[in-house]
């Protein structure tokens, strides 16, 4: 059982549910007649992006975006590669680009960077979490659902090695699963 390897709920279905609607409303406010595109980075984000694009009751377009630092450890290695990129033209759209967690700021930081450089209107980020005590590049966020402290969290997208994206919850792991005390 995945629960096993949890020590401690973070956040439940509910209370994340409840955040993904408020921020779904609040984009649509803001993106009324703009036909954002909504940018999701993979893999991490795959689960709000499907729970928040519902959530947005405006006209948008949907792209994907795959990109990695972490690889199979809890820790940056501070390189981005793409593994895929997006599809649409972004000259002149509005973006909205859809992150599940904000660390030390390098895949945002690097992504803004390159999506400017082609052209796009206007880019904003929405970010289900955010660790502030760990960035390292400054990184404004437009939409965040939570801020957390330094632990590590799974679920909701969120894994470690690959492992429990699927959780329905957003937990702490374990130190002991990771090999920490
Ligand atoms: C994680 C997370 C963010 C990024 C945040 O992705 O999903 O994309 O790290 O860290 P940063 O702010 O320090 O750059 P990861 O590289 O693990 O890939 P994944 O989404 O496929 O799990
Ligand atoms: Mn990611
Ligand atoms: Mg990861």
């Amino acid at each position: 059982m995945m629960r096993n390897d949890i020590q401690e709920v973070l956040f439940s279905e509910q209370q994340l549910a409840d955040k993904v609607a408020e921020l779904g409303a609040r984009i649509s406010a803001d993106y009324e007649d703009k036909n954002p595109l909504v940018v999701s980075v993979l893999k991490g984000s795959y689960v709000f992006m499907a729970d928040l694009t519902r959530k947005i009751t405006i006209p948008c377009n949907v792209d994907f975006m795959a990109v990695s630092s972490y690889g199979a450890g809890t820790k940056t290695t501070g390189e981005v590669q793409i593994i895929k990129d997006i599809g649409s033209k972004i000259d002149g759209r509005h973006l909205i680009i859809v992150e599940d967690i904000l660390d030390s700021g390098v895949t945002l930081s690097f992504l803004m960077k390159i999506l400017k450089a082609r052209g796009a209107a206007s880019i904003r980020l929405c970010t289900l979490l955010s660790k502030p005590e760990r960035r390292k590049v400054d990184v404004p966020v437009d939409y965040l659902g939570f801020e957390i402290p330094d632990a590590f969290v799974v679920g909701y997208g969120l894994d470690y090695a690959e492992k429990y994206r699927n959780l329905p919850y957003i937990g702490i792991l374990k130190p002991s699963v990771y090999g920490g005390e």
